[in-house]
């Protein structure tokens, strides 16, 4: 591929990058001789009714961002570039792109997935950097790697979060200042099933039931969908005796937000 040194690191985005993206960028460049970042907002994950038409975009100051940070290499594909016409071949993420997310957004893995192969066969990256926002993105993509012998170590770093705990996302800007309030509810709710399952109780539908009584008192939050489950499996768990983590969807206005915290983990 190209003249530069192994390890090569990749750092896929969809741009509008904030400090959660940078926290990906930053351990990228510590760990790797070489670092690619990419942006391109991938057409294939967006359903007909979601925002792919306005999502945001600012490739001027993105390019600023990777400079500064030492980004040897931006991929800026246009739609045409990754899916010609005669573009036919998808990958299938499986029965786990079928939950959560996936049942709320059809269409949604089959596209990560799709583009995130791609991006690893162009560039056959030594390790590729992910955010725990996106949990279930993550696993399916650590699956992907394992099943297809991409031979590609996947990193999954911490979620970044402003100062009132809200999880770094493009998409916080459509949120109007009231939403934006309001939206501090999820990780304010996910604190709360973190103390009560330290303070020892280990019954999911009771730490489940506390995150849904929390969102559910903000009148604006819309819940999509409140889980807690295995981390390698996605499956609802009745007690917390293994590895699990807890997932919220939700509504703001037109805006949907995911978020997730670990319980049980030592990472
Ligand atoms: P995007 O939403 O731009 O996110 C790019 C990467 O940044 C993802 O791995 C995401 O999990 C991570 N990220 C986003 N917000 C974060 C935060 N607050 N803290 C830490 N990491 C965060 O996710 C996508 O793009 C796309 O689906 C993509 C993988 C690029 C495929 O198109």
């Amino acid at each position: 591929m190209l003249a530069f040194e192994r390890p090569y690191g990749l750092v896929p985005t969809m741009g509008a990058l904030h400090d959660g993206h940078l926290a990906l960028i930053r351990r990228g460049r510590k760990e790797n001789s070489t670092l690619i970042a990419s942006i391109f907002v991938n057409p294939k994950q967006f359903g007909p009714n979601e925002d792919f038409d306005h999502y945001p975009k600012n490739t001027e100051l993105d390019l600023n961002k990777l400079e500064k940070e030492g980004v040897d290499f931006v991929f800026l594909p246009s739609p045409d570039e990754m899916y010609p016409i005669g573009f036919a071949t998808h990958i299938d993420p499986g029965r786990l792109a079928a939950r959560l997310e996936g049942s709320h957004r059809d269409g949604h893995f089959r596209g990560v997935a799709t583009v995130v192969t791609k991006l690893f066969s162009i560039f056959r990256p030594d390790v590729a950097y992910f955010g725990q926002k996106d949990f279930q993105q993550s696993l399916l993509i650590k699956n992907i790697a394992l099943d297809l012998n991409l031979d590609v170590e996947i990193v999954v770093e911490s979620t970044v979060r402003d100062g009132d705990g809200l999880a770094l996302s493009s998409r916080n800007q459509y949120l109007s200042n009231k939403e934006q309030i309001a939206a501090r509810v999820l990780y304010k709710s996910l604190s709360v099933a973190e103390r009560v399952y330290k303070d020892g109780i280990l019954s999911s539908d009771i730490i489940r039931n506390e995150v849904i009584e929390i969102i559910k008192a903000e009148p604006i939050a819309k819940i999509d969908y409140v889980s807690v489950c295995d981390v390698k499996t996605l499956i609802d768990i009745e007690t917390i005796d293994r590895p699990a983590i807890v997932l919220v969807a939700a509504r703001f206005g037109s805006t949907r937000l995911i978020d997730n915290i670990y319980l049980n983990c030592f990472n």
